[in-house]
């Protein structure tokens, strides 16, 4: 069965004639679109569109889910398979002699060739493009069909990187990826999401298929609207909304017709009559122009700097004679300005370097937050839930940025309407990650398209900030990652430079005005352009942004981080929760050295500095008292039950690291010492979600459990924050760091000092008021009363820093801890037990945990069966991870999907010692 679209139910009949109509060619049952093995027609199944080839053939039982197990490396055979996919479709009567009539694709996935009536009517070689295709006099009145070969993307870019090697007598780095990884090579040489051939957090799903939406549109009147879009800038008192529309026209027809856009929620409205003759190229470019006063509008902000408007900008393409609708278009629109500062430090003083950092309306935001991969391996598979999941998450850990990364995907447009909706800022990185790539005049203007597809597509959307050109290329070049023979460093320069400043700059600077351009991340910002579009040294923490790992030191330690301008990327991996590795690995494959489990462990050397990061903090369960001998204790090598405990002690390890180093960055805003660093503005640690179980830098995993580091997180980003740590001389320093746009005057901060022998009773006490200043960090004297313990036990201790009103004693920040570094031969922590559990309603539950005394990294959880009855419901609690200094610690429960019916038999708790043992 078809079905049309159209808007015959919304409008009057009488102006109905004439309108565009679309039929979808989408799936409409398990039977509509088939698809086989381009060279073995007997291997075949239904397909579901959009989908990917690897859901289709699980959907037909001809594999089993390629999330299990090892199924990525049992299925690597598929991504080298060329694969049809073909349905047949009618089309009514009136189409066929309508006098516009096309096939538009939103996303093909991507060496692909379509035939219609087996006519070959386009070849596509980019995930990232939408086209369309003329049907006129291809269609007969029944009958027709549909059929789309997709070439194996693994040998496409083989013979890509063959061909280009014979030309210009150099390989592309790298050449082929880590063995760890299990992956494809080259895929540099395809456009489409660059770790679909694997990466160090995920699998290599090298996919094909129609990904995104297909339909015939057509119309009895000789136009239809191919896309509009606006562009929102900013000048002093006004925005001026441009709204750009492509039609497709007939070639030499002379049209006329009138735009009309509007803004109802602001009575404005536009209206232009048009005359035009169309091009050769069956495509006319139109524009109008609205100027919206500032005063008049309510503007658009980043999350927690006030709230999201958007307004609806509807536009219509009318007939001149009846003014009936041809065509229209919405989009939701938010009005908002953004600069990105890069002044000296000191102007008389050009070594101390230059400012980095985003104002969005005039006011200086520091972005806290994380970065994006793609939202899913399998681009095609509806995604919506987790994508909105993934974002409220992020809002509510009060996350205000994400880096939507290079080797990712430009995502389906909720992820975008949703970063709108939440006031989530996205550092959007173009599809360039960790390689070099081929400058070949195909490739370039492959590029071209896609950028000028991409930025007509998203400019619209407030939350986008900034655009990048590339992920860590500038790096590597600089760097040295690669040595290439008769390929030699000007050349590579060279090579680089025509593609991020030469071929995509152009592009996105003539598109798009609204948002800076910045050619990689990291990068030295405005002095990477100046040094021709690299800058000597990407990662300095001198000039615009950096990535910083480190395995080797202590990341629970103030003293181990830079002082950069802005931190694009920072992590440390963590194991998932056993419930989430046992939906997808087998029982008896849950210990370390199993062949399941070390095949999702695609990062070089993560089994060992897991143990070694994780052990120089935490006592190893039981077993091998030898803190220093941590490889040769067989009980972590082997026992299943070994694996549950270490996990949460990896989630732990990765959330204070985070902690440490998120807080570090936020404590030097503003503040810049007598060498010229600090003045940090960002913090968007590495990575919010997976793609798959396994070990990772995510803060929440693939079955869309928070980890440890999501609930800090929601502590560290905190509007306001105390931030405690201990300095290289092990002294007590104390800062409170406030993004708040206000002053808070007359506040009270206490730091109390708690020992774990103790009960509640605080051993040592410092309380004074102080006034918070607005955006900005400032420093807390500290009593001379805490330098004796910690400096004689430091172990025995926690601090605690809190931060109120007197008025009405309400908190104003988290309660702040600092955690001792060592927990080796500690036992004297208090007993954890839920004292309350009450419905509040059908997606919320509150949750008493009663304490016996202090208790360190209380985890609450709903049982592994409860999870297993309800998957992917969107759980999480309003606070978690956290060590408790209070004997009843009230918390929410709370769900996306309503769960049937939850008791307290649900949900269980526990401390570090007593987690997963
Ligand atoms: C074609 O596919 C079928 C079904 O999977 C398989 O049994 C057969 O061996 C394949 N033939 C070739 C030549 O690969
Ligand atoms: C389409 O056009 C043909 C030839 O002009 C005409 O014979 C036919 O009736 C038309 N069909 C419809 C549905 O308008
Ligand atoms: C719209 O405004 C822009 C920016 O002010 C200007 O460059 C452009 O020419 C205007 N377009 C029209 C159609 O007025
Ligand atoms: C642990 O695993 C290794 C390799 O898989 C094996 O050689 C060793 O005997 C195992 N040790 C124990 C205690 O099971
Ligand atoms: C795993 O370790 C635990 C705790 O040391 C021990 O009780 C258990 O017997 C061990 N199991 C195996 C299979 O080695
Ligand atoms: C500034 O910070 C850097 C990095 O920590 C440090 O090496 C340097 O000594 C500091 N300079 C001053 C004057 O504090
Ligand atoms: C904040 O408030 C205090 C006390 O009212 C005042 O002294 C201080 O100047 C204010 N600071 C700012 C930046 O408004």
């Amino acid at each position: 069965m078809l079905w049309v679209f159209g808007c015959c139910f919304l409008l009057l009949l009488n102006i109905c004639f004439g309108i565009e109509q679309k039929i979808s060619l989408n799936s409409e049952n398990d039977q509509t679109w088939s698809f086989y093995a381009t060279k073995n027609t007997s291997l075949k199944g239904y397909g579901n569109v959009p989908g990917d080839i690897y859901t289709d053939l699980w959907r037909s039982n001809i594999i089993s889910d390629p999330l299990k197990d090892s199924n990525d490396v049992a299925y690597a055979w598929i991504g080298k398979t060329d694969w049809s996919y073909s349905r047949n479709f009618e089309i009514p009567s009136d189409a066929l002699n309508a006098s516009q009539i096309r096939l538009n694709f939103a996303g093909l996935d991507t060496i692909a060739s379509v035939y219609i009536n087996n006519i070959f009517v386009l070849n596509s070689k980019n995930q990232f493009i939408d086209c369309s295709v003329d049907l006129k006099g291809k269609l007969k009145p029944s009958g027709n069909t549909l059929r789309i070969d997709f070439t194996s993307p693994v040998t496409y870019a083989q013979k890509q990187s063959d061909v280009y090697k014979a030309k210009y007598g150099h390989i592309v780095p790298p050449d082929f990826p880590l063995n760890i990884q299990n992956g494809e090579p080259h895929p540099q040489f395809v456009r489409k999401a660059q770790a679909s051939f694997s990466w160090n957090w995920g699998p290599s799903f090298p996919t094909m298929g129609i990904w995104k939406d297909l339909w015939i549109s057509y119309s009895s009147d000789p136009i239809l609207m191919k896309h509009m879009s606006p562009l929102i800038t900013h000048s002093p008192s006004k925005f001026n909304v441009q709204i750009d529309v492509e039609i497709f026209c007939n070639p030499r027809d002379p049209i006329t017709f009138t735009l009309l856009s509007s803004l109802p929620e602001l009575s404005i409205k536009r209206s232009n009559d048009f005359r035009i003759i169309c091009d050769k190229s069956g495509i006319s470019k139109i524009s109008q122009n609205i100027s919206v006063p500032e005063a008049s509008v309510e503007l658009w902000w980043p999350n927690g700097y006030g709230s999201q408007k958007l307004y609806t900008l509807q536009t219509n393409i009318l007939s001149i004679s009846n003014s009936a609708v041809l065509s229209s278009a919405q989009k939701k629109i938010g009005f908002r300005y953004v600069e990105l500062i890069q002044d000296l430090v000191d102007p008389t003083r050009s070594d101390k370097g230059r400012h980095f950092y985003f104002k969005v309306n005039s006011i200086p935001i520091f972005l806290k937050g994380s970065n994006f991969i793609e939202v899913s391996d399998f681009p095609g598979r509806d995604s919506t839930f987790r994508t909105k999941f993934l974002l409220k998450s992020a809002k509510e850990a009060n996350l205000n940025a994400l880096r939507v990364w290079g080797g990712g995907i430009f995502e389906a447009d909720d992820f975008y309407a949703l970063a709108d909706e939440y006031g989530i800022l996205l550092w959007h990185d173009m599809l360039f990650a960790c390689s070099l790539y081929p400058v070949d005049s195909e490739y370039l203007s492959n590029v071209y398209a896609e950028t000028t597809t991409q930025v007509q597509r998203l400019r619209y959307h407030p939350s986008i900030l900034v655009w990048a050109g590339n992920n860590e290329n500038e790096l590597a070049i600089m760097s040295g990652w690669w040595y290439v023979p008769n390929y030699n460093i000007q050349e590579v320069i060279a090579d680089y430079v025509k593609l991020y400043r030469d071929t995509i700059g152009p592009v996105v600077k003539a598109l798009d005005p609204s948002r800076p351009y910045l050619l990689s991340s990291p990068s030295n910002g405005v002095v990477s352009e100046e040094a021709g579009g690299v800058g000597s040294d990407p990662n300095s923490e001198m000039y615009g942004d950096i990535h910083f790992y480190n395995e080797y030191i202590n990341l629970w330690k103030d003293g181990s981080y830079e002082i950069p301008r802005c931190a694009t990327e920072f992590g440390v991996q963590s194991i998932p929760s056993r419930d989430t590795l046992l939906s997808y690995i087998k029982e008896s494959d849950y210990y370390y050295s199993s062949k399941s489990f070390l095949d999702r462990q695609h990062h070089t050397g993560g089994v060992t500095t897991l143990l070694s990061m994780t052990f120089s903090h935490f006592e190893r369960p039981q077993q091998c008292s030898d803190q220093n001998n941590l490889q040769g204790c067989p009980y972590i090598q082997n026992n299943s039950s070994f694996l549950a405990p270490f996990s949460y002690l990896t989630q732990l390890h990765q959330a204070l690291s985070m902690q440490v180093q998120s807080e570090h960055y936020r404590r030097w805003r503003g503040i810049i010492n007598d060498s010229g660093k600090g003045n940090t503005m960002c913090a968007l640690y590495w990575q919010l979600n997976d793609v798959w179980a396994a070990p990772s830098w995510a803060s929440i995993d693939y079955n869309l459990e928070w980890k440890a580091i999501h609930y800090f997180a929601k502590r560290f980003f905190a509007p306001v924050i105390v931030s405690l740590y201990l300095d290289e001389n092990g002294l007590l320093q104390a800062y409170v760091v406030s993004d708040k746009m206000t002053n808070i005057s007359n506040a009270e901060i206490k730091i109390e000092m708690f020992a774990w022998t103790n009960g509640f009773k605080p051993v040592y006490t410092q309380k004074q008021a102080i006034n918070v200043a607005p955006l900005a960090s400032t420093a807390i004297k500290i009593d001379t009363g805490f330098a004796s313990s910690l400096s004689t036990a430091p172990s025995d201790f926690i601090i605690r820093g809190t931060l109120s009103t007197p008025s009405d004693g309400n908190f104003i920040a988290p309660t702040a801890i600092l955690h001792p570094d060592k927990f080796w031969n500690l036992s004297n922590f208090g007993k954890v037990s839920i004292s309350n559990f009450k419905k509040i309603d059908s997606k919320t539950y509150e949750v008493s945990v009663a304490a016996t005394s202090v208790a360190p990294f209380v985890w609450i959880d709903l049982t592994p069966e409860f999870k297993q009855r309800n998957p992917f419901i969107g759980f999480r609690f309003s606070d978690n991870a956290f060590t408790t200094t209070n004997p009843t610690t009230i918390v929410q429960l709370l769900f996306e999907i309503p769960p049937n019916a939850v008791t307290v038999g649900d949900i269980s708790v526990c401390q570090l010692l007593t987690c997963f043992r």
